[in-house]
């Protein structure tokens, strides 16, 4: 079964989401074409960052447990689908920058590739997402993708500080990307 056939599969359940997923997929090509980097790769990371999004907390557990990864069960609950879905795209041998990128996707982290960074800003501004700055962070990384990505953690820096929900894993990421920002 192909990446594709088994994301449509779990999907089947929650089809409301499928557009999300398509429209990471098609973003991420898009930038992968832009860069010189393989679309096809993009493609499969956009296909497993969420794909275990909706599993209870035991499926986690038990892919951590299976590759001695019993100390990701610490991590907070919400960054939990990233971790184990880089697991089972590594079982299927996907580079390790395409499996980083999905592991890291909900919050970033300092010195990211460039892969990261494509399906990381991709999950946060692809065209289903409902904010208005993520059409114009769309257009912008038309022509500066780094702008665009920075932007993008400016907003979620300021999204997080308003609604209280800072964490420490995306301060890492804050931290490294938005260091003018940060010492205001
Ligand atoms: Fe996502």
């Amino acid at each position: 079964m192909t990446i594709k056939e088994r994301f449509y599969k779990v999907y089947q359940a929650i089809p409301e989401r499928i557009p999300h997923v398509e429209g990471v997929r098609d973003l991420a090509m898009h930038w992968a074409r832009l860069k010189g980097l393989d679309p096809a790769g993009l493609e499969a990371a956009a296909y497993y960052h969420d794909l275990t999004k909706y599993d209870p907390l035991a499926f986690h557990f038990d892919v951590f447990d299976a590759h001695q990864k019993a100390n990701w069960k610490s991590l907070p609950e919400f960054m939990m689908h990233g971790y184990s879905a880089s697991l089972l795209a590594e079982d299927d041998g996907l580079s390790k920058s395409l499996v980083d990128a999905i592991k890291y996707h909900t919050t970033g982290r300092a010195q990211m590739s460039l892969e990261e960074k494509i399906l990381m800003l991709a999950d946060k501004i692809e065209p289903s997402r409902p904010y208005e700055e993520a059409a114009q962070l769309r257009s912008i990384a038309e022509t500066d993708f780094e702008k665009a990505f920075r932007l993008m953690l400016a907003h979620l820096y300021e999204y997080d500080i308003e609604h209280d929900r800072l964490n420490a894993y995306s301060l890492e990421t804050y931290t490294h990307y938005l260091k003018e920002r940060m010492a205001e």
